[in-house]
C-alpha cells in the first residue's frame, strides 16, 4: 500500500465550488466515481463553457461581417474571444489568431515562414517536444533544404539539455521550436532563457505551451517569444487552438490565403470559417479561470489594485499599477491558487508511486527540483504493458493514457516505444487528493498481479 499520510493537504483552493461547476465529473463508471487524470489529453469544462456553446448555438449562430443582428453578434462574440486570449496570454488583442487546434496553426505558420527560408538555413527542434512542433519544421526544411539540428535532452531526468540546445543554433539558425512543457513527462522548459539563445543567435523562437497552460501563468510580453502556441481544450475550454505571434512578425509574413480574405492582421491568418460556437466557450474559459483569482473557488488575496474613482491614470484607463487589466490580473492569481494546489497533488502522488514495488518514474523525482515539473508523470511498471494498465485502471474508472501522446522523439529516445510507451497520470486543478489515493491503491493492487 502506498504511503501518503505526510503530504500536504490541498489549501489553495475549494475543490468542492470549482467540481460542482464541471459536471462531467460526478459520472461514474462501473460504479466507481469518474476520476479524470486524463487533462494532458484534454480537460474537462464547466457548465459556463458549455452554456456560452450552446446559448451562441441557440440565438447567434451565423457567419461574420453581416449587415444584420446574428452576424454583428457573432463579431463581437469572436471579438471577445480574442480581448480574453489576449489577457490570458499578456498580448494585445491583434496578436491573436484563432485555428481549429496547436497542429493545424503550426503547420500554417510553419509555410508562411518557409516562404523566407533558403537553402543552407537551420531550424533548431528538440527531442523533448511534442511532434506539433517538430514536424511542421521537418516538413518545411525538406521542402526548403534547410538543415534541421536536435537539441538533446538529459535521459537521466527527461529535461532539455541547455548547453546542447545552445551548441546548435549559430548565425545560420533561423527559428528555434521548442516546448514550455512536456506532454509526457512534466518537465518545465527554461522558455525565457531558449528564447534569448534564439534570438542572440537572430533566430525566430516558436514555443508550443499546450501543455504548460493549464498549470501555470504564459506571459509572451516577459517571454518576449516570437510565436506561442496553445489550445483551450487542455485549459477547461472548447476545442479550438490559438496562436500568438508578434505583430510585426504577422504583419510582415505573408499567409496562405484566399484572395477576398482581409489582408489586414489578425484575421488575414484565419482561413473559412472557424468554429464560431467554440469560440464563444472561450471567453467563458478565460472568466472561469480569472474567477478563480477573484475568489471564486481559490482561497489567496486578490493582490491587484483597481482603483474605481478620481483621476487615478489607471482607474480610467481600466488598468492596475502595473499596467495589466483586471482580468489579467485576476488570471495570474487563479495560477498561484493553481500552482499551490497542484504542487499538494505532485508531492503526494510522487510519495504514492514512489513504494510501489517495479514501478519506474521517468522524469524530474527529486522533491527540491518540483518546481521545474507540472504533475503530469509518466511510468511503467514492470511486467505490464503501459495499455494493460490504461485499460484496468480505466475499468475501475480512472482515466489515465498509455503509449507516446506524440511525444515520439522522447519515447524512441527512452527505448520505450516498441514496448507501448509510457502510462501517463496527468492531474490539473480540479482533481483531489481522494482521486490522487484511489490511483495509488489501484495501481498498487495492479503491481501485485
Ligand atoms: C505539448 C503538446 N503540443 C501540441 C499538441 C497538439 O495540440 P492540438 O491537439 O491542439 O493540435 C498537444 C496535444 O496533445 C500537446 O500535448
Amino acid at each position: 500500500m502506498p504511503t501518503t499520510e505526510t503530504a500536504t493537504p490541498a489549501a489553495a483552493l475549494d475543490l468542492t465550488h470549482i467540481r460542482a461547476q464541471f459536471p462531467s465529473l460526478a459520472q461514474t463508471v462501473n460504479s466507481h466515481p469518474a476520476t479524470f487524470l486524463d487533462g494532458p489529453g484534454g480537460t474537462q469544462v464547466p457548465q459556463r463553457v458549455i452554456d456560452a456553446i450552446s446559448n451562441y448555438l441557440d440565438r447567434d449562430n451565423a457567419n461574420t461581417g453581416g449587415a444584420y443582428a446574428t452576424s454583428r453578434h457573432t463579431d463581437a462574440m469572436i471579438a471577445a474571444a480574442r480581448a480574453a486570449m489576449a489577457d490570458f496570454l499578456h498580448c494585445a488583442a491583434d496578436e491573436v489568431v484563432f485555428g481549429p487546434n496547436m497542429t493545424t496553426l503550426t503547420y500554417a505558420m510553419s509555410r508562411a515562414i518557409g516562404r523566407e527560408l533558403k537553402p543552407g538555413d537551420e531550424i533548431v527542434v528538440t527531442r523533448l517536444d511534442h511532434d506539433a512542433n517538430v514536424s511542421p519544421w521537418l516538413a518545411i526544411a525538406e521542402e526548403k533544404g534547410v538543415t534541421v539540428r536536435w537539441a538533446e535532452i538529459h535521459e537521466e531526468d527527461c529535461t532539455l539539455d541547455m548547453a546542447d540546445l545552445a551548441a546548435k543554433m549559430n548565425s545560420k539558425t533561423k527559428l528555434v521550436a521548442a516546448g514550455y512543457a512536456s506532454n509526457a513527462v512534466g518537465t518545465i522548459n527554461p522558455v525565457k532563457e531558449i528564447v534569448r539563445l534564439a534570438h542572440a543567435a537572430g533566430a525566430l523562437a516558436y514555443i508550443d505551451a499546450v501543455h504548460y497552460a493549464p498549470h501555470g501563468l504564459i506571459d509572451v510580453t516577459a517571454l518576449d517569444c516570437d510565436f506561442l502556441a496553445c489550445s483551450t481544450y487542455k485549459f477547461f475550454g472548447p476545442h479550438m487552438g490559438v496562436l500568438f505571434g508578434k505583430r510585426a512578425h504577422l504583419q510582415r509574413l505573408r499567409p496562405y490565403k484566399v484572395r477576398p480574405n482581409t489582408n489586414a492582421i489578425p484575421n488575414c491568418w484565419e482561413w473559412g470559417t472557424l468554429n464560431h460556437e467554440c469560440l464563444a466557450g472561450i471567453a467563458a474559459c478565460v472568466e472561469y479561470i480569472a474567477d478563480l483569482g477573484r475568489g471564486s473557488g481559490s482561497r489567496l488575496p486578490h493582490p491587484a489594485r483597481f482603483s474605481k474613482g478620481g483621476n487615478d491614470a489607471a482607474a480610467t484607463s481600466g488598468l492596475n499599477e502595473g499596467g495589466e487589466t483586471e482580468r489579467r490580473a485576476a488570471i495570474a492569481v487563479a495560477y498561484q491558487a493553481i500552482h499551490e494546489h497542484e504542487r499538494g497533488l505532485l508531492e503526494r502522488i510522487m510519495l504514492g508511486l514512489k513504494t510501489i514495488p517495479r514501478l519506474k518514474i521517468y522524469g524530474i523525482t527529486d522533491p527540491a527540483r518540483y518546481a521545474e515539473r507540472c504533475p503530469t508523470l509518466a511510468v511503467r511498471i514492470e511486467n505490464h504493458t503501459p495499455l494493460e494498465l490504461a485499460t484496468q485502471l480505466g475499468d475501475r474508472g480512472i482515466f489515465t493514457w498509455d503509449g507516446n501522446y506524440y511525444a515520439l522523439n522522447l519515447t524512441e529516445k527512452l527505448d520505450v516505444e516498441k514496448s507501448g510507451g509510457f502510462l501517463r497520470i496527468g492531474l490539473v486543478h480540479y482533481n483531489t487528493a481522494e482521486e490522487v489515493d484511489r490511483l495509488l491503491i489501484a495501481l498498487s493492487e495492479i503491481s501485485e498481479t
